[in-house]
């Protein structure tokens, strides 16, 4: 698999507080990967400096082997890489179907490729039923979905998702695990996720990175993350 994206010794500090510290991490092409840890273990901090909306300390950050520590949120939102928010920033007023067509013509999408784009996405995230709904009366579930929408018409090419199942029923949480695992297979996208929710974890059948006070704890599948004493021990606190 060919690597998309890594990072290399990344660091944050705020003032005295370490939030992330010599994290080296990779995604590659086409591959989900997830991110659990402790409230506090640097989950966020650490999506927030490869969208760009963090600056490292230290450590530097490749996309497809170019360094891009140094670029904007908005430059690396042009290579693809794009963040969807905890709370969702569809507009309420427009409908799903206008909602993903702003995000179309935002990412440039050429006028006779607009349709085709916007019908596929509705396709991808499983709205063309609700196409012409009002995002207000949409439900939770459906309004993250749409949102996921509004990533791939802005031509995502690594998703970075920070809790994108909160708040959801079980229902929902299960239907996103298959749309996240559906979409990085038909697309060939890649994902980061960060989630509390273990039973979503478990389903997405990534390999699982633990944070802990801002650093890489342990890697490997869900089997091996879950059946370790000392990653038990950090959620309660021990170690
Ligand atoms: N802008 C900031 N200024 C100062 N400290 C910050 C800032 N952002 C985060 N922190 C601190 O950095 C540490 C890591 O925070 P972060 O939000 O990355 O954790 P998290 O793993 O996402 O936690 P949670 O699971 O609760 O979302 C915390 O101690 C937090 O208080
Ligand atoms: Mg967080």
């Amino acid at each position: 698999m060919n690597q998309l994206l890594s990072v290399e010794k990344l660091t944050k500090r705020f003032e005295g507080l370490v939030a992330n510290e010599d994290v080296n991490f990779s995604v590659a092409e086409g591959e989900i990967r997830s991110v659990i840890g402790p409230n506090g273990a640097g989950k966020t901090t650490f999506i927030s400096m490869i969208s760009g909306h963090l600056r490292p300390t230290e450590g530097r950050i490749f996309f497809r082997g170019t360094d891009i520590t140094a670029l904007k949120v908005q430059q690396r939102a042009r290579l693809g890489i794009i963040r969807k928010f905890q709370t969702p920033s569809v507009f309420l007023g427009l409908t799903a179907r206008e909602n993903i067509e702003l995000a179309v013509i935002a990412a440039g999408t050429p006028r006779g490729q607009r349709q085709t784009r916007l019908d596929e996405v509705l396709d991808l995230v499983r709205m063309t039923a609700f196409a012409d709904r009002e995002a207000s009366v949409l439900s939770h579930g459906q309004r993250q979905w749409l949102e996921i929408g509004l990533l791939l018409g802005a031509k995502a090419q690594l998703l970075l998702l920070d809790e994108p199942t909160a708040g959801m029923t079980a229902e929902e949480t299960h239907a996103t695990g298959t749309l996240i695992r559906d979409l990085t297979q038909r697309l060939r996208l890649s994902a980061i996720i960060i989630e509390h929710d273990i039973n979503f974890i478990r389903d997405l059948q990534a390999p699982i990175t633990v944070l802990h006070l801002g650093k890489v704890f342990c890697e490997g599948s869900f089997e091996e993350v879950s059946s370790n004493a000392h990653v038990r021990n950090i959620y309660l606190g021990n170690e």
